[in-house]
């Protein structure tokens, strides 16, 4: 065995996170001379994490099968963290590399911490600046970086966020999004061949919606659980009514708190279809379908304008200005009111509802690359 060779441990647990080390996580594999890549996933989802495995053909060394249903913050906290240590003195890994801001990427952190293992954290540095929006996932990430040893930034601000919290700039990489890897990947495999997934969605969207324009949406945001979803699915429901010309496509989340709003108010409208979560290239699909994509995803937002989407963000605050100031996305904040104003606004002049995908500010595809480029300097 090289012995440079470094045992890198991915730790992940929801669709997102999934979605964006899936490439890393390939690319590690194939430069298997340099590191020995290994996979733990906490389970934290299990249908839309399995969905993401099955597509990139992930195979876990470790599955931890940590979800329940309708589980809160502090049982699925100490459940990682409790499972985390004996994975860690299993594997023993040199890294481990998380993603993001979810409850599996500070607590595994946490964990490494605790075993002496080095934190790579990809996407790391954005921030809101308000530690309630979104909800947890400001504080993890703030943790998450006080842990991590190595800071892989998407964007030059995001830098900037981490020096001026006085992490150390030799520790910080600007690598662009790996959600844009995942995304060409996944446009890629669309056209060389048939997923039948697509070919399912398309079948279905020819079916229901013809040639009528579309908008599709999503939303899962903690802090908007109770009145924020009222709001939401009320300005759907009145959007929906306003523009019967329009279908509109919401693939609902399985978290129970979004499950039972949406399916209350929105059920039953002819021109809103509700459906199950779509795997990956299905979602693709339906975004190159979209005239106007509504959310307040953290992925969507970073993907849509390399497809020459505009999105409209229902958040009242973002942790990703950068497409803000490009121009691809607005903050149209989580009020019924908002809202309406905002998508009448757009729909009323279809030459705001595209963007030039040269200006998504989030990546090349090349970010998978630069992050195993910086893990590999740093073990020389
Ligand atoms: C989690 C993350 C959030 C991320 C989001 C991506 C935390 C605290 N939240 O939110 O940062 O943006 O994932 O989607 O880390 N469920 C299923 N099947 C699934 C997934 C979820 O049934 O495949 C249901 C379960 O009842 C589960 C609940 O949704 O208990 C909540 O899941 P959880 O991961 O705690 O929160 P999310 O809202 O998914
Ligand atoms: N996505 C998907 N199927 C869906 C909805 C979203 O595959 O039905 C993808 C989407 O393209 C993006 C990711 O899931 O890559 C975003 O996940 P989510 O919105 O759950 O989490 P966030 O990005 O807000 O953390």
């Amino acid at each position: 065995m090289n012995d440079t060779k470094q045992r890198i441990l991915f730790v992940f647990g929801t669709r997102p996170e999934a979605i964006k080390l899936a490439p890393v996580i390939l690319h590690g594999l194939d430069r298997r001379m340099e590191f020995d890549v290994r996979v733990c996933v906490t389970g934290q989802h299990r249908q839309m994490l399995d969905q993401v495995l099955e597509l990139f053909g992930i195979k876990p060394d470790v599955d931890l099968n940590l979800m329940q249903p309708g589980q809160d913050l502090f049982d699925l906290t100490s459940r990682v963290l409790l499972a985390m240590r004996s994975v860690l003195r299993e594997i023993r890994p040199v890294w481990i590399v998380v993603q993001g801001d979810t409850t599996t990427v500070w607590t595994a952190a946490l964990a490494a911490f605790y075993e002496g293992v080095k934190v790579a954290h990809v996407e790391a540095g954005l921030r809101t600046f308000d530690k309630r929006q979104p909800f947890p996932e400001e504080i993890n990430r703030r943790l998450c970086t006080q842990l991590a040893d190595l800071h892989l930034a998407p964007t030059a601000q995001a830098k900037a966020n981490l020096i001026a919290e006085r992490i150390d700039e030799a520790d910080v990489v600007v690598t662009g999004n790996s959600v844009i890897d995942a995304l060409l990947w996944v446009c890629a495999r669309m056209k060389q061949t048939s997923i039948p997934d697509v070919l399912a969605v398309e079948e279905w969207a020819g079916k229901t919606i013809g040639t009528s324009p579309m908008v599709l949406i999503t939303g899962h945001r903690r802090e908007s659980f109770g009145k924020g979803f009222e709001e939401i699915c009320a300005a759907i429901a009145e959007l929906a009514r306003a523009f019967p010309n329009y279908q509109w496509v919401y693939p609902v989340h399985l978290n129970p708190n979004v499950q039972e709003p949406v399916n209350r108010s929105l059920r039953g409208i002819g021109n809103i279809h509700l459906t199950e979560p779509k795997t990956y290239p299905a979602f693709a699909w339906l975004m190159q379908r979209a005239a106007l994509i509504l959310t307040d995803s953290g992925g969507v937002q970073e993907e849509a304008p390399s497809l020459g989407k505009r999105v409209l963000v229902m958040r009242n605050t973002t942790e990703r200005p950068e497409g803000v100031d490009a121009g691809c996305i607005m903050l149209v904040g989580n009020s019924r009111e908002g809202i309406v104003k905002a998508v009448r606004a757009h729909l009323g002049n279809p030459q705001d509802l595209q963007v030039d995908p040269g200006r998504n500010p989030y990546g090349d595809g090349r970010a998978s690359q630069r992050i195993l480029d910086a893990m590999a300097q740093r073990s020389r």
